[in-house]
C-alpha cells in the first residue's frame, strides 16, 4: 500500500488508465493518497472494484476514486469517459496512461492481427485518451504521464510489437511535449523495467524457453522486481509541481538493471 504524507494533488482532477492491476492500480492508490479525485478506467471490472476498496481503506489527503469500464482502444468509449469526468468534476488536471498488454512471440509467427494488439492498446489507446484529454488540459495547464517501457530502449527478443509500441508512445511523448510547451501543458513517460505485476511474472513463462542468459541480463539476474508503488511514485512526481520543469522525459525505473 503506498504511503504518503504529501498532498501534491489536493483538489486535482485525474484519469488513470489501466488502473485495475500492477502499476495503474498502485498509481491510483497514490494519487488519491495525495488528494486526488481519481477517476480509474479498465476492461477488468474486478480489478476496479479491488481497486476502490483499496483507496477507501487509505487515509487520503481528501482524495478519492471512482472507475469506469472500457477499453482504452475504443475511440466512443474514450470519448465519453473523458467527457464524464469533465462534466461530473467540472475540470481535468492529469491524465495518467498506464494500460498496456504485453505479446512475447517470433515475428515469424505473429499474424497481421497478433501485432496490432499491443499497438491497439499501448500506443492508440495513448493516443485516443491524450487526444480527448488536451482541450481540457489545456485549460488547466495540466499534464500527461505516459507509459513506455525499457523494451523500447534495449532490444527485447520476441518482443517486435510490443517494442514497437512503446518505441511510438516516447516518440509521441516527445512530439507533444513540443506540440504543448508554450501553452504550459507538460507531457512525460515512465519508463518501467522488471515490475512484479501479472503482465510481466506471466511473461516470463514465454520467455523461458528462448534465451534464459539475454532474459535473465535484461530482467535481474536475481529476479528481484521492483514494486509497482516504486514507479507510482515517480508518476506522482512528474505530475506534481515538483516535476514543474519536466516535459518530454522519459524517465528509466528499472532498479538500474539496463544501466
Ligand atoms: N511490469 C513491468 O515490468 C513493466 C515494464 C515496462 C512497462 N510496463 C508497462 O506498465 C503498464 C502497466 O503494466 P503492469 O505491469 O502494471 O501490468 P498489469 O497487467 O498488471 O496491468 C495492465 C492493466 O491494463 C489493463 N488493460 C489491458 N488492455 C486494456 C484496454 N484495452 N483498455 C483498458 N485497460 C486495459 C489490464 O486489464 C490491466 O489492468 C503497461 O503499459 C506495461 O506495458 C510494465
Amino acid at each position: 500500500m503506498s504511503v504518503s504524507t504529501l498532498s501534491r494533488f489536493a483538489n486535482k482532477v485525474v484519469i488513470v488508465t489501466g488502473g485495475a492491476s500492477g502499476i495503474g492500480q498502485a498509481v491510483v492508490r497514490r494519487f488519491a493518497a495525495e488528494g486526488a479525485i481519481v477517476t480509474a478506467t479498465d476492461v477488468n471490472e474486478t480489478g476496479l472494484i479491488e481497486g476502490a476498496e483499496q483507496v477507501k481503506r487509505l487515509a487520503t489527503a481528501g482524495g478519492r476514486s471512482s472507475f469506469v469500464v472500457g477499453s482504452v482502444a475504443d475511440e466512443d468509449s474514450v470519448k465519453k469517459i473523458v467527457q464524464d469526468v469533465v462534466d461530473r468534476e467540472g475540470r481535468l488536471d492529469a491524465l495518467i496512461n498506464v494500460a498496456g498488454i504485453i505479446r512475447s512471440k517470433s515475428i515469424i509467427d505473429t499474424s497481421l492481427d497478433q501485432f496490432m494488439e499491443p499497438i491497439s492498446t499501448n500506443l492508440i489507446g495513448t493516443f485516443l485518451f491524450s487526444r480527448e484529454a488536451l482541450p481540457h488540459l489545456l485549460k488547466t495547464k495540466g499534464n500527461i504521464v505516459n507509459t513506455a517501457s525499457t523494451a523500447a530502449h534495449y532490444g527485447h527478443p520476441f518482443m517486435a510489437a510490443y517494442a514497437a509500441s512503446k518505441g511510438g508512445v516516447e516518440s509521441m511523448t516527445k512530439a507533444l511535449a513540443w506540440e504543448f510547451l508554450r501553452q504550459g501543458v507538460r507531457v512525460n513517460a515512465v519508463a518501467p523495467g522488471g515490475i512484479e505485476t501479472p503482465l510481466s511474472t506471466n511473461n516470463q513463462g514465454n520467455l523461458a524457453d528462448v534465451d534464459l542468459t539475454l532474459f535473465q541480463r535484461l530482467i535481474r539476474p536475481d529476479y528481484l522486481w521492483g514494486k509497482p508503488d516504486q514507479v507510482a511514485s515517480i508518476y506522482a512526481l512528474l505530475a506534481s509541481d515538483d516535476g514543474g520543469f519536466m516535459t518530454g522525459e522519459i524517465v528509466k525505473v528499472d532498479g538500474g538493471v539496463h544501466n
